[in-house]
């Protein structure tokens, strides 16, 4: 068998065990790809840290730039992270010098994917990102090969372990955000820093990537809806389960009118809202296939090392080939358009002082911007004399329901900020 040669950039969570994996599984991974996979050399800040593997006949260097000064490595496999700075430097010299490129590294890719795949067309070789999208599932070979006969109308995802965790975490154990936020930590489901994971960041440029795919366009990362969870109350959490729902932080993207993260309510028999824990899901509708759901772990040494071992191999046998399914000069300019009609339910909470026409009030401005109730709850007074009016839409456009949540904030009966919060259905998208 021909050797396939391999420096890898960044030996942390997911570059060690893909190095392991390399050295453990070498035989197993080799026979898959009819050819023997060799690390050459790989690069990290610190030499001395114990990575789980010896460095015996491997090259060490701190400049992760140095990797290109082997002449004979096939692929480097970019595990440094961060959206510029080395990485993009890094896989834009490996591409311009004719080697393939790996990487996990979903926030360079929803900025500059579409410069670096247009680069590698140009340097006649490829670059894959399976592990920057829910590496465990995987979406994107799900999508790109196994859906690629299909037009995809939309994509729904459970897009970020980390959130996902913390709002089933609070569903269950019903307890407060910050408290489960302190105990992901310590489980290692959450960042020391976490304010990617919980302000959606992180799952907007998984759903760019995925969008990009799907719909053939070039989405613009910054043209996204993005929010997230800091702000959820278990007060919500509580009342959707009344109304037989649970909150979850979805990725949506519609061919032709949504791309956005947004905490949303999904009735409780809906696919989705069984997924717990920290798991990923994406929910696929296409023409001819229909509905198509893929479940599994979206991050973690495991999960993301397996994606980019699979890439690894796909590259090796020459089975890789265009990162969003067709050279990036065919994919069309970005139609999402957010300020669009697209309808669909709402809930709607909002904390009154307890006076006789409140709900009068309220259901009049609702009206006058044509929008009707579906369900109503009140709970009891609470002892500085405040009541929560919990309501559910029926189907409307959103700027409405927002224009009207911020005539209602108005009122002086009305204490804070209304929570304006979508409700999933499946049914809205087809
Ligand atoms: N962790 C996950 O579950 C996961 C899942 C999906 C995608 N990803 C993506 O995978 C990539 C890697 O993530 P990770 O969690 O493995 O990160 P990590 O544990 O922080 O590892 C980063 C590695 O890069 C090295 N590094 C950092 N700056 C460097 C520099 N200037 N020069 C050379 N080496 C440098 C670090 O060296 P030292 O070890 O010496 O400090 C470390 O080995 C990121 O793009 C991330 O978004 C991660």
């Amino acid at each position: 068998m021909s050797e396939f040669r391999i420096g890898i950039a960044g030996l942390g969570i997911v570059g060690a065990e893909t190095a392991r994996q390399l050295i453990t599984a070498k035989e197993r991974l080799s026979k898959r790809a009819g050819k023997t996979f060799k690390i050459i050399a790989v690069s990290a800040r610190n030499e001395n840290k114990d990575r789980g593997f010896t460095l015996d006949d491997i090259s060490f260097y701190k400049d992760p730039l140095k990797l290109l000064d082997h002449s004979n490595i096939d692929v480097i496999i970019e595990l440094i992270g961060g959206e510029g700075g080395i990485a993009l430097d890094l896989c834009q010299r490996a591409l311009q010098s004719g080697k393939h490129v790996i990487t996990a590294n979903k926030a360079m890719i929803a900025h500059h994917g579409f410069e670096l795949s247009k680069l590698a067309e140009d340097n006649n070789v490829t670059i894959q990102f399976e592990a920057a999208v829910a590496g465990g599932i995987p979406a994107i070979k799900v999508l790109r090969e196994g859906l690629a006969s299909n037009q995809i109308d939309y994509i729904i995802g459970i897009l970020n372990g980390t959130c996902n965790y913390i709002l089933s975490e609070m569903t269950s154990s019903k307890r407060a955000f910050p408290d489960v936020l302190k105990e992901a930590q310590k489980k290692g489901f959450a960042e020391a820093d976490p304010s990617f994971d919980i302000d959606g960041v992180d799952a907007a440029h998984k759903l760019a990537i995925l969008s990009a795919i799907a719909f053939e366009q070039k989405i613009n990362f910054s043209s996204l809806y993005i929010s997230g969870i800091r702000h959820v109350s278990d007060i919500d959490i509580n009342y959707a389960e009344k109304l037989g729902f649970c909150l979850k932080l979805l990725g949506i993207a519609r061919r032709d009118s949504v791309a956005e993260i947004t905490m949303a309510l999904i009735a409780s028999d809906e696919q989705l809202a069984s997924v717990n824990g920290a798991l990923n899901a994406v929910s696929y509708r296409g023409v001819p296939v229909g509905s198509s759901i893929c479940i599994g772990p979206g991050a973690g040494a495991g999960p993301t090392s397996s994606a980019v071992l699979a890439d690894l191999i796909d590259i090796a046998t020459g089975l890789a080939n265009f990162a969003y399914g067709s050279p990036v000069g065919t994919l069309s300019e970005q139609i999402l358009d957010l300020n669009n009609s697209f309808k669909q339910c709402y809930y709607l909470r909002i904390a009154v002082t307890d006076k006789p026409g409140v709900l009068s009030e309220v259901s009049s401005i609702l009206r006058d911007h044509g929008l009707s109730i579906a369900s109503m709850i009140q709970n009891e007074q609470s002892e500085d004399g405040s009541v929560f009016l919990v309501l559910t839409t029926h189907k409307c456009v959103k700027k409405d329901i927002e224009l009207a949540a911020i005539k209602i904030s108005n009122f002086e009966y009305v204490l804070g900020d209304p929570i304006l919060i979508p409700i999933y259905d499946s049914s809205s998208f087809v």
